[in-house]
């Protein structure tokens, strides 16, 4: 493979580590990072291709820690609706009608979206996962994927499993590796305990982690408590499920108790910010989860309820809701937003292999912005424009494992005019 040269104005490799390098270089070698650091006069041998950074700056892919991607064919089909009505009425009839073909293009609709938003990985939790799978091995992105599990009837509940078990034989570690599997018990309110004591023993078998909706609602709570005596957070913990590990979107309303919960048993969070705010879920007490040592990562979660998957965006909601709702602008600084839709999306969805940030030995996912904009002018504090100034479409190039997906805003991987017509035809079709 290729040995590719990239010599940035700006570089940020991310991790814990926010400091502006100026003159940067990177050395990729078969999708791997060589080298990351101050510009130096390269020795190394032929090089295959050299990008030029001028007034460019690169930094660690953005990771979505939680979506359902083909939920693009939704998007601005019923809005402005209370959450079960919207799902009862509107979600659940037309998904009901989704083939595993409709899955494959909106699937790919949200990854030629994502792509131009400057994420490289996601975690997507839905179902016909091999049509998920099968456009992630197609685009070059990179995903966890979980086939949405629901317990509530027995028949349905043992399916789910079985296609869960599948779906890692068929695709765990595809794609050199872009591709992991997690199980995806849907939430508690359609998981019973009985049902997540078999998604446990599954995940223990096959060594597996979780991806669950977490705490997302008021009513989610006041259910709870009256099936169980327990707040989910509480209910979980009793059942022994974050003995595994644990992705849990949302966690909108938890008491402290259940803070303490997530943060000693090393539960990772998703927080969905234009989610909750346009469900009307709420905002979740996201600076005490900081504060009480919660590893927190970034989601759109699905375009019906967002209605976009822009990461760029959901940090930005991200730092003003938590200064806002506290009345506190030094919560959530810059440097730690960035963290949060980076390296700290790669630990929620358990990727050991150096993915979320730039360093030697890692996989070359990453990303460079045009800073030639009047909106990025003048660079004080470039962290400061990547949180509270920068757009999507300033993302220019995104590289996934040393593999260019974009390069000057056009997609590579991908036929971006075939997937909006298929998305549109079957949109119109899954909605008559
Ligand atoms: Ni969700």
């Amino acid at each position: 493979m290729a040995k590719i040269l990239l010599r940035p104005d700006f570089l940020f490799v991310g991790g814990e580590n926010w400091e502006t390098i100026k003159n940067g270089e990177l050395l990729i070698e078969d999708g791997t990072v060589i080298y990351a650091g101050p510009r130096r006069q390269y020795t190394g041998g032929e090089i295959d291709k050299i990008i030029e950074g001028k007034n460019r700056l690169v930094m660690p892919g953005l990771v979505n820690a939680h979506t359902h991607a083909a939920m693009t064919l939704f998007r601005g089909y019923a809005d402005d609706m209370p959450l079960m009505d919207w799902l009862r009425n509107k979600i659940w009839p037309a998904e009901s009608r989704l083939t595993s073909e409709d899955i494959y293009w909106g699937t790919m609709l949200a990854i030629s979206e994502m792509i131009r938003g400057g994420i490289t990985c996601f975690a997507d939790m839905y179902f016909n996962m091999d049509a998920v799978a099968q456009a992630c091995m197609d685009s070059g992105i990179r995903a966890s994927l979980a086939q949405g599990l629901i317990g509530l009837d027995n028949v349905k509940g043992t399916a789910g499993l079985k296609e869960s078990k599948k779906l890692v034989s068929n695709w765990h570690g595809s794609g050199e590796g872009r591709i992991t599997i997690m199980l995806g018990p849907h939430a508690p309110y359609t998981c019973p305990p009985q049902y997540l004591q078999k998604v446990m023993e599954t995940a223990a078998e096959l060594n597996l982690p979780l991806h669950i909706h977490l705490a997302e609602t008021r009513d989610e709570v006041r259910e709870c408590l009256k099936k169980y005596n327990k707040r989910p957070v509480e209910l979980m913990e009793s059942i022994g499920l974050f003995k595994h590990r644990v992705l849990s979107a949302h966690c909108v309303h938890l008491s402290k108790e259940e803070i303490e919960i997530l943060a000693s048993s090393k539960v990772s969070v998703a927080h969905n910010p234009g989610s909750n705010l346009k469900l009307g879920s709420g905002i979740a007490p996201l600076a005490d989860l900081l504060a009480g040592g919660a590893l927190v990562s970034l989601g759109t979660d699905g375009a019906a309820s967002n209605n976009n998957l822009d990461m760029l965006e959901e940090l930005r909601l991200a730092a003003l809701l938590a200064k806002g709702s506290q009345e506190d602008p030094t919560l959530l600084p810059a440097r730690e937003a960035l963290k949060m839709a980076t390296l700290n999306g790669a630990k929620a969805l358990f990727l050991a292999d150096g993915t979320g940030e730039i360093k030697e030995g890692s996989p070359a996912d990453l990303i460079m912005l045009d800073l030639e904009k009047p909106h990025l002018y003048p660079r004080h504090d470039l962290c400061a424009h990547l949180v509270y100034a920068a757009v999507a479409s300033d993302v220019e190039m995104v590289m996934v494992k040393g593999t260019i997906l974009m390069e000057r805003r056009e997609l590579l991987t991908i036929d971006e005019e075939k997937i909006l017509y298929e998305a549109n035809v079957r949109a119109a079709r899954l909605t008559r």
